[in-house]
């Protein structure tokens, strides 16, 4: 394909997210470390066109290594118990300090004309002010944490006010109490609380590292970020997102992603292609679906055989399916089983075959064969499986729409290839996880 055509193919692929993320509101924080990194320009551009495409956008910085520096360069030790900062009457003003120092380079880089990029014309609003209550984490196991604070209340109504006039927020993470003193906040969990409190769509941090041990352009649920917090392999920094990441869904906020900016543009990817390119923490393609059990061949059976006698899918016995049921995913609802899914994998290579995948009439169209793909596509990589393939004789677009692609070269598995029925004369589509 030219480069015209993959770029008119991108653009289409990203109009519904356009539509779908305008007027929404997105907290984003940025690690300071990042923000003096050199992806840091390319982040400015990007974040100025979600602001043009009508996303609102509340963002904090972080500024933990700002903060080392600055006490480092004054003979302060930077003092932590259980991993939190104790901020100290001494400490303070260089806190203080290093906040605002990355406070002002970003608004000076966000308040550039962005001259000769794509951005060039467009000026931001940025506005700030003091939405954030703080109160003092107060004494721990006996050491008191002096200004190390907690977040008491957001000023939601203020911020909301801001937003609908399309203004970016940028927040510190400083906390000023009623009784005027200043509390240094962990910006992670700031973020998180402002993401709560304004019930945003989407709560993003943007820090280095992450890929050192994550899977990038993976989905996680809650479930799976609780099992990583009791791993102890799972490093400190992640499982304080994913810790975040928990309590904002359990608070309606609807996904919640982890991007390290290693690639120019990794927000955009994440934002506007499907595969997306960061972690994506959310319930909502878990919601109604689980793993098959033996009860559920009945339902299975009665969702698929209208399918199997149009001739859309394969014939399956009931045997086959009981012996295969341990692959199947399905979606239930109100005690019906309204969609389904196989990934079987192959016994000797690192791959699987999507099979039986079905959603029932009255459902389609709702996105339910998506969300029952990614999730194939999820566990299959979780069990390091590295290619699924595919026989279809009337979906093969639906699936080149998932990624999958015809190949000539692509070679069956041997029992599958005994099976072939050439009178069916399937496409065999495959897809590289
Ligand atoms: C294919 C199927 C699983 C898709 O499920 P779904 O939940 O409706 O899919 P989604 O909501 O994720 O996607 C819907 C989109 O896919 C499109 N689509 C559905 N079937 C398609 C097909 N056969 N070819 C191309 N696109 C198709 C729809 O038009 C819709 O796009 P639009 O909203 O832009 O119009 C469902 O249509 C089905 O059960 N079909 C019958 C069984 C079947 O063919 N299974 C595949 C066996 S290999």
């Amino acid at each position: 394909m030219s480069n015209t055509q993959d770029y008119v193919q991108w653009f289409r692929g990203a109009a519904p997210y356009i539509k779908a993320h305008r007027k929404k509101t997105f907290v984003i924080m940025v690690s300071d470390e990042v923000i003096f990194s050199d992806r840091f320009i390319g982040l400015v551009h990007d974040i100025a066109l979600l602001n043009h495409l009508g996303i609102k956008l509340v963002i904090l910085h972080g500024s933990r290594n700002s903060i080392d520096k600055h006490l480092q360069n004054n003979r302060l030790d930077s003092k932590f118990h259980q991993n939190i900062r104790i901020t100290d009457s001494a400490a303070l003003p260089f806190v203080v300090q290093a906040i605002n120092e990355v406070k002002t380079h970003f608004d000076s880089q966000l308040s550039m004309g962005l001259p000769n990029t794509p951005m060039s014309g467009s000026e931001i609003s940025l506005v700030g002010g003091n939405f954030v209550i703080g109160m003092p984490l107060g004494v721990i196991d006996g050491i008191d944490m002096q200004h190390s604070g907690k977040v008491r209340a957001i000023k939601h109504e203020a911020i909301n006010e801001l937003l609908a006039l399309n203004h970016v927020v940028l927040l510190s993470n400083l906390g000023y109490s009623r009784t005027g003193e200043i509390f240094n906040l962990p910006t992670e969990e700031l973020a998180g609380e402002v993401a709560r409190a304004l019930r945003a769509d989407k709560l993003i941090f943007i820090q280095s590292g992450l890929s050192e041990t994550e899977t990038l352009a993976s989905t996680l649920s809650t479930s799976q970020c609780e099992a990583r917090l009791l791993d102890p392999t799972t490093p400190a920094d992640l499982s304080s997102l994913l810790g975040q990441a928990i309590l904002a869904i359990q608070a309606q906020v609807k996904r919640v992603h982890l991007i390290d900016p290693q690639v120019d543009g990794g927000l955009l990817l994440e934002l506007f292609t499907r595969d997306g390119y960061g972690i994506m923490v959310t319930n909502l393609f878990y919601e109604g679906s689980r793993a098959a059990c033996i009860d559920d061949i009945g339902g299975i059976l009665s969702l698929i055989e209208p399918l199997e006698a149009s001739g859309a899918l394969v014939q399956r016995s009931r045997e086959q399916i009981e012996l295969e049921i341990m692959h199947f995913q399905v979606i239930e609802k109100d005690g019906m089983i309204i969609a389904c899914i196989a990934c079987i994998p192959d016994g000797e290579k690192m791959l699987a075959e999507i099979a039986c995948l079905a959603v029932h009439e009255n459902y389609q169209r709702a996105g339910f064969g998506n969300q029952l793909l990614q999730i194939a596509e999820d566990r299959a990589k979780t069990s390091g499986i590295t290619l699924l393939y595919t026989l279809t004789t009337r979906t093969s677009h639906w699936f080149f729409e998932h990624g999958f692609i015809e190949s000539s070269d692509f070679n069956l598995p041997t029992a599958k290839r005994d099976s072939y029925n050439p009178a069916r004369a399937s496409k065999i589509l495959s897809k590289s996880i």
